[in-house]
């Protein structure tokens, strides 16, 4: 027999494989965590982003060109295949030298990779999960990526793989590099400035709850109730905001904090409205261009449209808008309405007008 002070630590020993044997079976499912090493790579990345961009490589040389025009950066985070590629295909043909693709797909989903203008656009990408912080890094990583490609990147806009084009390409270009010809413009036109497309609200129900989320003051002194915003994840930034997002480490220590109370936890909708709102609330929209229907929304997730519900007049209702500028895309849609949504590309989405 084994001295008794022995028995107890060998026991403990003798369980601890069974321990991970069962762990992922007893243990409720746990948010992805950000590594260390994951969060030094973004780090690298942001901070390479951030010096290229102090010293701009040598003006134009890069094109050829004596006048490049500015370009659109489409973000595209997905987890899954982009079901709606062959449309997407169709927005950007012929508008070659006016934007640039990245695609950050979460590498454990194992999507396949679409061809087309899709090619080789994929970034070095991280695992996401809903109801952690794991989406704000895959978004700040699509940023720095792009900043640091191509110094013409002027805007930047997110896309997921539930998005559709409500406009057409030279819609949204036009619409966004020409200042709208309202009366303020147009009386002051050296007051004009790019803005970044982003929802910002103080006004919600849930701000409270979802505030609290990682603890009671946990994110203080950073963020004070007062500024704590929230807003659609789905946003067009300035190049000057995309540079503060990814320069950020104040904020971001805090919204990288695990939430206690999952429920009320999504990271993505606070900090980018947050940090903005904080920064340069003038330069900001404060409304999204991204159409959702948050109308009987179960779980979180908006009004899903189906097949069936395609049609012109829908397009023509997701437009609407009660701002300056008509909606650019929408979501969600399931896959099977690329059909639907293919056969009125030419006669009503990308229709000029
Ligand atoms: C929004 O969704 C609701 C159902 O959830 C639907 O009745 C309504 O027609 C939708 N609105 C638009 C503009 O599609
Ligand atoms: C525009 O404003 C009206 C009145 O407040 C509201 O009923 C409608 O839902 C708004 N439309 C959009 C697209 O937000």
């Amino acid at each position: 027999m084994f001295p008794t002070p022995f028995v107890l630590p060998f026991a403990l020993l003798l369980s601890l494989p069974l321990v991970f044997l069962f762990a992922p079976r007893i243990l409720p499912p746990k948010d992805v965590q950000i590594s260390l090493p994951d969060e030094l790579d973004d780090l690298a990345l942001f901070r390479r982003a951030t010096l290229a961009s102090l010293h701009p490589p040598g003006s134009v040389s890069r094109l050829g060109t004596t006048n490049p025009k500015p370009k659109i950066a489409f973000l595209f985070l997905t987890n899954t295949d982009l079901h709606f590629a062959p449309l997407w295909e169709r927005f950007f043909d012929g508008n070659q030298q006016l934007y640039n693709i990245y695609i950050h797909a979460d590498p454990s989903a194992k999507s396949t990779p679409p061809g087309g203008v899709f090619e080789n656009r994929f970034i070095a990408a991280k695992k996401t999960e809903r109801a952690s912080p794991t989406l704000i890094s895959a978004e700040r990583r699509l940023l720095a990526t792009a900043l640091l490609d191509d110094p013409l990147n002027f805007y930047f806009a997110l896309i997921s793989q539930h998005c559709i084009p409500l406009h057409s390409f030279r819609y949204v270009y036009h619409s966004l590099f020409a200042p709208p010809s309202s009366t303020e413009s147009t009386r002051n036109p050296t007051q004009f400035r790019f803005r970044s497309f982003i929802e910002i609200l103080s006004d919600e129900p849930q701000l409270w709850d979802r505030y609290t989320a990682r603890g009671k003051n946990v994110m203080l002194p950073e963020v004070p109730f007062e500024q704590f915003r929230v807003g659609s994840q789905f946003f067009i930034l300035t190049r000057p905001h995309a540079l503060m997002v990814i320069k950020d480490r104040r904020l971001w220590r805090k919204f990288r904090l695990p939430c206690l109370n999952t429920d009320s936890c999504y990271p993505e909708e606070h900090y980018f409205p947050t940090l903005l709102s904080m920064e340069d609330p003038n330069g900001c929209s404060h409304y999204t261009l991204t159409r959702v229907n948050w109308t009987d929304s179960t779980g979180g997730h908006p009004h899903t449209y189906g097949p069936a519900d395609v049609s012109p007049e829908l397009v023509s209702e997701l437009r609407a808008s009660n701002s300056t500028y008509s909606f650019f895309f929408a979501r969600k849609f399931t896959p099977d309405c690329l059909k639907p949504l293919m056969d009125i590309t030419d006669k009503v989405i990308f229709k000029e007008d």
